[in-house]
């Protein structure tokens, strides 16, 4: 099923100069680049956007974290975009993701972790509204 997810390259990636490896990636798989931008995360998107993690003990330091630098949002669609979005990030932790896939490749630590992919079609709904409006 044609979808649209959100896509963001956090803090780290950026500041590595990652952006280019990561998009070439998402491109080669076929999937679309609707939109891209380079910019920062207010406060208020960040806690929007993990809202459901807030009180959690990580809540504090994800916020600060992807409010640190610039980071690339994206609106990425294609075939089930969702799931091949999430199965090209990896798992969370850099530890557990498989090589090959972008977490498991360009990562190492779970806090300073390089890609946010949203996880269901309601979740990227909501998450292109906080960053693209
Ligand atoms: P994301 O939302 O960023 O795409 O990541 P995800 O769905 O794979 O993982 P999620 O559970 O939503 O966690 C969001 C971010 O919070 C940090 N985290 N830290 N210390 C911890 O136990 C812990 N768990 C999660 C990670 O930076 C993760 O990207
Ligand atoms: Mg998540």
């Amino acid at each position: 099923m044609e979808q649209k997810t959100y896509v963001m390259i956090k803090p780290d990636a950026v500041a590595r100069g990652l952006v280019g490896s990561i998009v070439a990636r998402l491109e080669a798989v076929g999937l679309t680049l609707e939109r891209m931008e380079l910019g920062s995360v207010t406060a208020e998107q960040a806690a929007a956007n993990y809202a459901e993690h807030e009180g959690k003990p990580f809540y504090a330091g994800l916020v600060e974290y992807v409010t640190s630098g610039p980071v690339v949002k994206m609106v990425v669609s294609g075939p089930d975009a969702v799931a091949v979005v999430r199965k090209m990030m990896g798992a969370t932790n850099p530890k557990d993701a498989a090589p090959g896939t972008i977490r498991g490749d360009f990562g190492l630590t779970l806090d300073a972790n390089i890609i946010h992919g949203s996880d269901s079609p309601e979740s990227a709904e909501r998450e292109i509204a906080i960053f693209f409006g």
